[in-house]
């Protein structure tokens, strides 16, 4: 089928990449022509795993292309995913001003009938006002547009993982005609009946994935619904941590217990210095917003927000408790994105302890395997290291703030010869207490003795 993208963001990117390389034809449009240029020299401007060879491959099959001119991706595709921002406004409540644009632009450019896809995060009820919109900005009576939602659950660092196998595919529609058209859209990631560059072709069995097809609101809302959910849940466990300090447990036994309940589930229980990201966090605001704009009471996502930025506060006590002053000290901060394998610092946590500690006077010393280039840019005071142990040379504290798989196995032994201070406040969980007191490292965590 001739797919259309609007929006070469990470969710469009990732999305067009996967389609093409699923078989279709594959055109991505943006309105920032410097990533389009970009793009058409072969360059990809973001850092996701795989997503180079993925597109590498699409364009050499000739299946991928890529225009400044929306008009031109428009007119091309049978059907068009809509990918631009959502980000949220000061009330928390999600901008759907790029939406609008492109609904307009589609209603402009179109000259026949088109299935339009919602891929954004976007409020439940927001398909409703699409419809609308491309009916009242079309100029041709005679023109069809039918809306569909299909949100993505693609987290960053495996979205093209999540892409090829996905645990269910979601599509919102109003009739018959659009469930069809997305069925035929996935059908070779349903069927698993394309070669899949990530296995070359031979994709290790796997669950099937749901095909569910509900109405546009439902679709609209099970993605608000999942990732709040799952943002409840990280700060149930860190509730949870906060008691096991006080009453001597520990969360990890605790979580890990807890966990082995099917009906609880064993993911996303890990306690620290909390969710962030561009999604948890916007979409958690876009939901209680949405709830209280219907007059519906959503006082937990109040409170699991509330908890989560009260984690920043809970590890810098512990920072001032372990280190008594701050000012002039040599403080190594292990991990800037704000998870493991991302480049993305927007709304990472590291960053917002990276801000209180240079405030406070610390010298700060930073190293992670993606995210240094970006956070120099808005730190350009941090001294910035590629190698961990360069870091951690001299310093006075280490601060483990992302969990990323290189932190997760450092060589301490060989750390705590190059510390000024064996001290180690771990933000994520990483380590086992015992272990690293047993290498003669003071040690704090979250939820553990
Ligand atoms: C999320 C959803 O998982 C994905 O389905 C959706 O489409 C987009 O939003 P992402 O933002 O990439 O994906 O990150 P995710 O892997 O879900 O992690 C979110 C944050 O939670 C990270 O900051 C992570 O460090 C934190 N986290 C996660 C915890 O603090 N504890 C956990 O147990 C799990």
């Amino acid at each position: 089928m001739r797919l259309s993208v609007i929006g070469c963001g990470y969710v469009g990117l990732v999305t067009g990449a996967c389609l093409a390389a699923a078989g279709h034809e594959v055109i991505c449009t943006d309105i920032d022509a410097d990533r389009i240029a970009q793009l058409q020299a072969g360059r990809v401007p973001i850092f996701e795993r795989h997503l180079d060879q993925i597109l590498a491959a699409a364009r050499k099959a000739g299946r991928i292309s890529y225009t400044a001119d929306a008009g031109e991706a428009i007119r091309s595709g049978d059907a068009i995913f809509i990918c631009v921002g959502t980000p949220p406004k000061e009330s928390g409540e999600a901008d759907l001003s790029a939406i609008d644009n492109v609904a307009r632009q589609i209603a402009e450019e179109a000259r026949q009938p088109k299935l339009v896809i919602e891929k954004s995060t976007v409020p439940a009820r927001t398909g409703l006002e699409l419809q609308r919109a491309l009916a009242a900005y079309s100029r041709n009576s005679k023109l069809t547009f039918r809306v569909a939602s299909n949100p993505e659950f693609l987290r960053e660092g495996t979205a093209v993982e999540d892409f090829f196998h996905p645990d269910r595919i979601v599509v919102g529609v109003e009739d018959d005609s659009s469930a069809a058209a997305l069925r035929e859209i996935y059908r070779p990631i349903l069927e698993r009946s394309f070669h899949c560059p990530l296995h070359n072709g031979t994709c290790p069995p796997g669950r099937d994935a749901a095909f569910l097809v509900t109405t546009i609101n439902s679709a609209e809302l099970i993605k608000h619904a999942s990732n709040s959910f799952l943002a409840l849940k990280i700060s149930y466990a860190n509730v949870i941590a906060d008691l096991c300090e006080k009453i001597g447990a520990d969360v990890k036994e605790v979580t890990y217990a807890m966990g082995l309940d099917p009906r609880i589930g064993g993911q996303f229980l890990n306690a620290g210095l909390g969710f962030g990201g561009f999604c948890f966090p916007k979409d958690l605001q876009a939901f209680i917003h949405l709830a209280a704009s219907v007059g519906v009471d959503f006082d937990i996502l109040r409170a699991t927000e509330r908890v989560n930025k009260q984690r920043i506060g809970r590890f810098l006590e512990k920072v001032h408790k372990a280190l008594w002053v701050v000012r002039g000290k040599q403080v190594a901060v292990l991990g800037l994105a704000f998870k493991a394998n991302t480049d993305d610092i927007r709304f990472a946590p590291a960053l917002e302890v990276v801000r209180c500690l240079l405030e406070e006077g610390a010298n700060v010393r930073a190293s992670d395997p993606e995210a240094m280039a970006r956070t120099k840019m808005l730190y350009p005071k941090v001294t910035y290291h590629e190698d961990p142990y360069e870091a951690l040379r001299g310093a006075d504290a280490a601060l483990v703030c992302t969990e990323w798989d290189l932190f997760r196995n450092l060589d301490w032994e060989r750390a705590k010869g190059l510390m000024a201070r064996r001290l180690i406040i771990d933000g994520r969980n990483l380590y086992s207490p015992k272990q690293m007191r047993g290498l003669g490292f003071e040690y704090y965590s979250f939820g553990r003795q």
